[in-house]
């Protein structure tokens, strides 16, 4: 089980994606559990207020430490491995290969890896590694929104994570990001091999092979023929020749 507690002010703008599809099957099968603390909840005086402005001057608010730091104490004392997540811009860029660390190196396997990071590219071999059900992991992921936050804050924070080189106003479409890229990775959750396939395929920095469907001629474009050939060896090379490489 993979669980985590979201610690925003917007919890309605998250709830219904993790309502949906793939994100609500992983809750209904026990893997994944979304759980919310709404910041306003430890907001200071009579306004509730969480953030204040900048010592020193300068533009806009920031996130202030008393609010935070009272919403993720209490579920940090409830759970002491639970690892805190600060979406922000200036973190460390978000990639493939950091969501299989956040999704197997957390114990969800006994090896600490991939069920799939041996290579093999075989369903067997990810049966053989059946990740470790009983395994907890808990991230706390807190969305600063306004223009900042007091930089105090880090103290609590394990991870810093960016989504890219661009602002958002907030730490919720990231952690709507983060949580689904983690979450698909967990065994059962995609419920196929086929994702076992391409993530082995992948060492995380490849990205998938163009593929097709029927119609075979659609408005004259047509599929490689390679992938009607039947020929099992080809068509893996065809597809290694052709993956994406992440940038
Ligand atoms: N908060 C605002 N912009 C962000 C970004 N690019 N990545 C993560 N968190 C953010």
């Amino acid at each position: 089980m993979i669980k985590f507690t979201i610690v925003t002010l917007f919890r309605e703008a998250l709830e219904p994606y993790l309502k949906t599809s793939m994100m609500w099957k992983a809750t209904e099968k026990g893997l994944a559990e979304f759980d919310f603390v709404n910041l306003r909840d430890f907001g200071l005086g009579p306004h509730k207020s969480v953030d204040d402005t900048p010592y020193g001057g300068g533009d806009g608010m920031l996130l202030r430490c008393e609010p935070v730091f009272n919403a993720i104490e209490p579920v940090k004392a409830k759970d002491p491995d639970a690892k805190v997540i600060l979406p922000t811009p200036v973190g460390v860029i978000w990639s493939q290969k950091l969501a299989r660390e956040f999704a197997f190196n957390s114990g969800l396997c006994p090896s600490g890896l991939s069920p799939w990071a041996d290579g093999t590219n075989s369903r067997a071999a990810a049966l053989r590694n059946t990740p470790n059900q009983n395994a907890n992991s808990h991230f706390i992921i807190l969305c600063p929104h306004y223009e900042g936050y007091d930089e105090r804050i880090l103290s609590i924070v394990d991870y810093k994570i960016s989504l890219g080189k661009y602002v958002l106003t907030g730490g919720e479409l990231p952690a709507l990001i983060i949580i689904d890229s983690v979450v698909r990775l967990i065994p059962g959750v995609l419920g196929g091999e086929k994702s076992a396939e391409i993530e082995s395929f992948s060492d995380g920095d490849n990205l998938e092979y163009p593929q097709y469907t029927k119609p075979y001629d659609f408005r004259g474009m047509t599929v490689p023929d390679i992938l009607l050939s039947g020929n099992h060896g080809e068509v893996a090379k065809w597809r290694a020749e052709h993956s994406g490489k992440a940038g």
